[in-house]
């Protein structure tokens, strides 16, 4: 099943059943070559990521030492106590003359065309789920993956081609392979199945794990909101066939390097304030999945232009813009 499927399978449950749908707007709060999840500490780390979130983004984030809620001043998502940090790589277009352009991100068109680039988060739910701990942090998917059997490990790591902003048909797990009309939109989804003790693991996934007949294994018994990312890539200046590869492949890489796109993975840092998350959930909050109504008064929020004043300065100086020789980091193709 789709994922929007799902979403709408969510949104059917009758009232009254346990079961939740936050959806919401980050904007980008930095362009950086940081990973404090896989690279702790590597200023810069191998390859370039968009993130959004609270500004206590840094290389190096501790899963004890590192509290996000009392060390950020400010957060680029509209929910004014999520100071989260999430995060995927940066897309790519490769020039025929072999030189890279930055894609840039843009705000959701479902409501959120006024956020500056970053993405769309969800936090669902059916059935009753315990929010993640402090210092809880996970990816999905990976960086080295190049076949759709290895993509196919986690479901919905997807891009779907827009012909306008409401297409919700033929997600594929690479990129496609002709122009997207309203941009390209990747989708990330997370496992909702967590070991119950651990806020991290080595791999940074294997504590967490997928339900088995729509159960928890009981290995990971443990029923956590599935985090769900929305990035819109703006691809649409380079909808020009002379701009595309003559030989009639696709012309998009990830910032690590990968041109089939089944290297798509993403990275969660868990940084509500206090309960705040929580509450959202066991109150069913059921955000519109068209508008930019959060419909959750448990929460506080702030204005898409608010949100877009939440940003930080990279880390790491180096040129991003224009017509780039190589892939930013070591990873070049
Ligand atoms: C990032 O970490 C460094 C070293 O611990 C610290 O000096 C700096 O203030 C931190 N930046 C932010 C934005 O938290
Ligand atoms: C490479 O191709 C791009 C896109 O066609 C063009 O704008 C740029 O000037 C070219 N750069 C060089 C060094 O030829």
């Amino acid at each position: 099943m789709h994922w929007s499927q799902l979403l709408l399978a969510a949104a059917a449950l009758a009232p009254g059943a346990n079961s939740a749908q936050l959806r919401f707007s980050c904007a980008q709060l930095v362009v950086d070559r940081l990973d404090p999840i896989v690279n702790p500490g590597a200023i810069p780390s191998p390859h370039l990521h968009q993130i959004v979130g609270g500004n206590a983004f840094n290389a190096s984030m501790d899963s004890t030492a590192h509290d996000l809620a009392s060390t950020a001043t400010c957060t680029s998502c509209v929910f004014t106590e999520d100071f989260s940090n999430y995060w995927t790589a940066v897309l790519f277009f490769k020039a025929r003359n072999g030189t890279y352009k930055r894609v840039p991100t843009m705000g959701n068109p479902l409501g959120y065309q006024a956020s500056q680039g970053g993405q769309t988060v969800y936090y669902l739910s059916s059935g009753k789920v315990t929010a993640f701990k402090p210092g809880f942090r996970m990816t999905v998917g990976s960086p080295t993956y190049r076949t759709q059997a290895e993509a196919k490990k986690n479901p919905a790591l997807q891009f779907t081609c827009l012909q306008s902003s409401t297409t919700r048909t033929g997600y594929r797990y690479d990129f496609p392979t002709e122009f997207c009309k309203a941009g390209l939109m990747v989708t990330v989804r997370f496992p909702t199945c967590w070991d119950g003790t651990n806020v991290d693991s080595p791999d940074h996934q294997s504590h967490v794990a997928y339900p088995v007949n729509k159960k928890c294994p009981s290995t990971h018994p443990v029923a956590i909101p599935e985090v769900f990312y929305e990035t819109y890539w703006d691809t649409r200046p380079f909808n020009d066939k002379a701009l595309w590869p003559a030989d009639g492949s696709q012309p998009f890489v990830w910032s690590f390097g990968d041109a089939t796109g089944y290297g798509n993975h993403g990275d969660y840092v868990f940084g509500w304030k206090g309960d705040a998350l929580q509450r959202a959930l066991d109150a069913n909050c059921q955000s519109d999945l068209f508008s930019d109504k959060t419909n959750c008064p448990t929460l506080k929020t702030q204005t898409i232009t608010q949100s877009n004043k939440c940003s930080m300065a990279p880390r790491v100086k180096e040129n991003l813009d224009g017509w780039l020789a190589k892939l930013p980091g070591t990873m070049d193709m």
